[in-house]
């Protein structure tokens, strides 16, 4: 009896505390909670990643939203500032060349796509990016960069004029706790939610609808 209390806290614990979930089963959850995302947002449109990393969501959006345009942005850019020594792209991550083998990857893993015209790759970080976009342009975007509460809500910012009328903005990691980031992403959408229509969050991901 006491053997089997001690292991149902045990999995409270686990259960109650996202980091220690083990990262395989964290994947699968993220998977099929990304996957109810997408079904709430719009297929054929023109549509944007701002945080692309190795391309592996872009290729499922690819897959299940079809757009006629993606675009990924991501400076691929190695961050040694203090502020992002525990990012995947900061400090423990081996370097500049690194990040450019990470993109040269990208370019070759949708490599057809791009010559097609339908995903259009942007080497910038996200504000700069935004700047080469024009306003009302974008079904959707999907911000997954600079999850820091100043990053996220910057890219929000930025990216909520590119956005048509009834369109979405979407991210991920909402909720999340234990990382380098803090609360940094729920307190960025919490406060921007108000210039919105509806926020839904299907577990970690948000879902801001444009008036
Ligand atoms: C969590 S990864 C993205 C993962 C990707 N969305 C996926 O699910 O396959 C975060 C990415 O954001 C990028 N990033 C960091 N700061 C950025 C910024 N200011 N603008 C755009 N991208 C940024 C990083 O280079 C990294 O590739």
């Amino acid at each position: 009896m006491v053997r089997y209390r001690r292991r149902l806290r045990r999995l409270a614990r686990l259960l109650s505390h996202p980091t220690r979930i083990p990262r395989r089963l964290r994947a699968r959850r993220r998977g099929s909670e990304r996957a109810q995302l997408l079904a709430r947002l719009p297929k054929n449109g023109v549509v944007a990643e701002v945080g692309t990393w190795r391309g592996d969501f872009a290729a499922v959006i690819l897959n299940s939203s079809r757009p006629a345009r993606l675009y990924l942005i991501d400076p691929w850019e190695h961050r040694s500032e203090e502020k992002y020594q525990q990012a995947s792209y900061g400090g423990r991550r081996e370097g500049q060349q690194e990040m450019d083998a990470i993109h040269d990857g990208v370019l070759e893993r949708f490599s057809s796509e791009i010559e097609s015209g339908r995903v259009v790759i942007r080497r910038a970080r996200s504000l700069e990016a935004a700047g080469s976009l024009s306003p009302e342009s974008l079904d959707w975007v999907y911000i997954d960069a600079d999850h820091s509460y100043e990053g996220v809500r910057d890219d929000l910012e930025s990216y909520f004029p590119l956005v048509k009328p009834g369109g979405f903005l979407a991210g991920d990691d909402y909720g999340h706790v234990g990382s380098w980031f803090g609360e940094g992403v729920t307190r960025a959408v919490d406060e921007f939610s108000g210039r919105c229509a509806g926020l839904t969050i299907i577990g970690t991901q948000f879902l801001l609808r444009k008036h």
